[in-house]
């Protein structure tokens, strides 16, 4: 039987935090040890060129994000790991989507929504974005799409521009890719209480210093409830975080501590940083071999493009030929 296809991408456009482990990248390496899936995970730096323009940031990010990669546990013998752009054609196909896209189908974009709310003075680039995104997908043929709930619109559009192709040309070329979201891990949130996200800079970096990671999770928001007082732990952004790198045991102790009263914010916070530097340490020192070993990584993704260009060349061949190119 063939395997289905999974394909997800992470754009390098800073240091990673939780909310991007466990709300997509965990899932890349869960979804990959099933066996399930034909799995591709790129990094998607031609999308990153809308916020990063700056020569050495690019690269230096981008060295990291493939490092994180394998850290957290992507195996290059189950998971093709690439750079999107190994792939101009992407560009290619993203054209050949433009001229059968709308200006206000792409103004539905959430991304572009926020973008113009804040009165930021948007690029092209930013405002095609979900063509970019919609080429990734269907260039491998994705069945499954693993991504945090923010990027489900991206993978809905991306399933219309296929199908919108086939229909145009009557191919049945493209699948319908599905995303493919994590219910309880939904919205993982920042020290500040908000999504957790670079932007926002309220983040706990994954592979932060041990005093970068203890500086953030002390500066977790909290009300003014003293230790003795009941708490609802659904509204403790503490235990939220908590919920993600405990034991089932650790969780329901945490959970009763705070509802019966007994257990104050510090000492919760002294718990979740012991857990959360527990549970990334093998991670952090795989991150710092790979860190030291820029060779072995830069082999990883050569190997990864060869096998990912099989992808690529015979649907571009079938693109063109439907599109009388
Ligand atoms: P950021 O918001 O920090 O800029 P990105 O937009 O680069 O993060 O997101 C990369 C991936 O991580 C996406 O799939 C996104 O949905 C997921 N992600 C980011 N932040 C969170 C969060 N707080 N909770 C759940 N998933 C998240
Ligand atoms: N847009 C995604 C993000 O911001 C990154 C991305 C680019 C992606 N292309 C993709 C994710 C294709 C999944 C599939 O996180």
């Amino acid at each position: 039987m063939t395997k289905k296809t999974l394909l997800s991408g992470v754009k390098p456009t800073g240091r990673l935090h939780l909310g991007n482990y466990f709300g997509a990248m965990k899932q890349f390496v869960d979804l990959q040890n099933s066996g399930t899936y034909e799995s591709y995970v790129f990094l998607a730096n031609y999308h990153a060129l809308n916020s990063m323009q700056e020569k050495e940031a690019m690269e230096k990010s981008s060295f990291d994000l493939i490092c994180a990669y394998l850290a957290i546990g992507l195996n290059p013998k189950k998971t093709v790991l690439f750079k999107q752009s190994a792939f101009p054609e992407l560009a290619e196909l993203s054209w050949i989507f433009s001229s059968q896209t709308t200006m206000p189908y792409l103004m539905r974009a959430h991304a572009f929504k926020d973008a113009e709310a804040k009165s930021k003075e948007i690029s092209v680039g930013t405002f095609t974005y979900p063509l970019l995104m919609a080429a990734d997908i269907l260039m491998y043929n994705a069945d499954v799409v693993p991504v945090g709930k923010d990027q489900k619109q991206h993978v809905e559009m991306a399933r219309e521009i296929g199908q919108k192709f086939n229909r145009t040309y009557n191919v049945s070329i493209f699948k319908e890719p599905q995303e493919l979201i994590v219910e309880e891990v939904e919205t993982v949130p920042g020290i500040d209480g908000q999504k957790m996200s670079k932007s926002y800079n309220n983040v706990i970096p994954l592979f932060g210093t041990d005093e970068e990671i203890s500086k953030a999770v002390m500066s977790i928001v909290t009300d003014s409830k003293s230790p003795a007082d009941p708490k609802n732990p659904e509204e403790v952004v503490i235990y939220q975080i908590y919920k993600l790198v405990a034991t089932q045991e650790e969780k329901e102790q945490m959970r009763s501590f705070l509802e019966k009263g007994g257990m104050g914010y510090g000492d919760a916070k002294k718990e979740l940083l012991r857990k959360v530097l527990e549970y990334f340490k093998p991670m952090r020192e795989k991150y710092e071999y790979f860190q030291k070993h820029p060779k072995k990584v830069e082999a990883i993704l050569v190997k990864g493009a060869k096998q990912a260009r099989k992808k690529v060349e015979p649907m571009m061949k079938e693109v063109r030929k439907a599109a009388g190119l």
